[in-house]
């Protein structure tokens, strides 16, 4: 799996399996070990979906070594609230079955995340974590969190695929080096993104899926993606995607087809 240096000199995977909505036991577990069988080396759950055992059990199981699994978990905006950073960090800490983690997000901009920055960049100094981040962040959140900050995020996940590129903050936050992830790379669970024609044209020239032209769209703009599935062929397929390249006309119509249609929640108006 390719990789790309973060501003603190960590190389990431430059593709991950995402879990959300993959269930907790078999299905996760089964998601988890097909990817590292494929070739993933970076996997990308949180707290709130309920799977970070599973997702633990795999990778012990696997005969791959931790050191070379990038694995992301988050902070969930409860425990922010309540204050129990610290103890949700070493509860999947636990269920996760390892002794740190690479990546450690903010899930969510909710009240009190600069404190709940101080908690990350204290683990992040312990070496509890490798690599600290947040989600969700637009540029109001950053530039509130970078006035508490002593060390800068150094990722930003946050919603983006062809109808809801995000070009504008995903251009904001390369400027600032603050690399940038993908959640719902294919429009999430439900929506017909990968059915879009002008996806299918462009793919058919390179004998590639949609799903397979829209993660290229990704690694050509710099962007991680992290798209999820728990069946073994798309897991293979999603990153069967460094064979080709796309062109500078089919990076523009891709660009082109964006809607600014969010399939998730707006982080300026949340109710979580
Ligand atoms: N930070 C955040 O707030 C946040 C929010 C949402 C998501 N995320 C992260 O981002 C990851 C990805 O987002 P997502 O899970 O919402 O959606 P996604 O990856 O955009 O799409 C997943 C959907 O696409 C299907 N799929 C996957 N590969 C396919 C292919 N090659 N062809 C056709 N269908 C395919 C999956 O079905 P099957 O499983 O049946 O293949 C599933 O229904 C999440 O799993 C999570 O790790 C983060």
């Amino acid at each position: 799996m390719h990789k790309m240096k973060l501003s603190n000199g960590i190389e990431i995977p430059v593709i991950g399996l995402g879990v959300y909505q993959s269930e907790f036991g078999e299905q996760t577990e089964n998601a988890v070990e097909w990817a590292l069988e494929s070739g993933y080396r970076h996997i990308d759950t949180a707290k709130i979906y309920g799977n970070e055992q599973s997702v633990g059990s795999a990778i012990l199981k696997s005969n791959i070594s931790r050191k070379d699994i990038f694995l992301t978990t988050k902070l969930w905006n409860n425990d922010i609230r309540s204050g129990k950073m610290k103890e949700a960090f070493n509860e999947s800490l636990e269920k996760l079955q390892t002794d740190y983690v690479d990546l450690y997000l903010i899930h969510w901009p909710v009240q009190g995340f600069t404190e709940a920055w101080k908690v990350l960049e204290e683990l992040y100094f312990s070496k509890k974590i490798k690599v600290i981040g947040v989600s969700n962040f637009h540029q109001n959140h950053l530039s509130e969190l970078d006035k508490a900050a002593t060390v800068k995020p150094m990722i930003n996940q946050i919603e983006s695929h062809p109808m809801f590129n995000n070009q504008e903050l995903i251009d904001y936050c390369q400027e600032q080096k603050i690399t940038v992830q993908a959640w719902s790379p294919l429009g999430g669970n439900g929506t017909n993104i990968i059915s879009n024609e002008i996806l299918n044209e462009i793919g058919k020239k390179y004998n590639k899926s949609s799903a397979q032209v829209i993660i290229r769209w990704n690694l050509q703009r710099n962007v991680i993606p992290l798209p999820k599935s728990v069946n073994k062929n798309r897991i293979k397929s999603n990153i069967e995607v460094f064979d080709f390249n796309l062109t500078d006309e089919d990076m523009m119509r891709i660009n082109e087809l964006n809607e600014f249609k969010r399939v998730g929640p707006n982080p300026d108006d949340f109710k979580f």
